[in-house]
């Protein structure tokens, strides 16, 4: 482990960027919701927006795991690999017109909401009480 990550101060502020990633993620999906179907354009930018975002956001979530010895790290990636499983598989449904585009934004807002309720809610658990901040 990084000797400084114990810092409480640096976990606090891991902390406070991963809740407030998860704000801006599920914003950039609500941008989605309010330009899919009247304006394509801003839609397909908006989803590699949030694509990116999340990818990003999976990293850096997956090196504080490394860094603090997350127990649970390996069932946490795995998940994030699905979820962006789901991401890729919604990008490619824009090019598929069989495929409902108001769903994409529905679908991605559950999904990633339960993953941030469930497993984002108990590493953030496991932070707090490990490092006691
Ligand atoms: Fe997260
Ligand atoms: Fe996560």
């Amino acid at each position: 482990m990084n000797s400084d990550y114990r810092a409480s101060d640096t976990v606090f502020l891991d902390i406070k960027t991963i809740v407030l990633e998860h704000g801006g993620l599920m914003a950039t999906i609500d941008q989605l919701n309010n330009v899919i179907g009247c304006d394509e354009s801003a839609a397909n930018v908006r989803l590699g927006e949030f694509a990116s975002s999340v990818y990003q956001h999976f990293q850096y979530e997956e090196r504080i795991m490394e860094m603090a010895m997350y127990p649970l790290r390996d069932i946490h990636t795995n998940e994030h690999n699905r979820l962006m499983e789901a991401v890729v598989g919604a990008t490619k449904s824009r090019i598929n017109p069989r495929q409902p585009i108001t769903r994409i934004s529905e679908n991605l807002r559950t999904i990633f909401g339960v993953h941030a309720d469930f497993y984002d809610k108990v590493f953030v658990e496991y932070l707090k009480k490990k490092f006691s901040c």
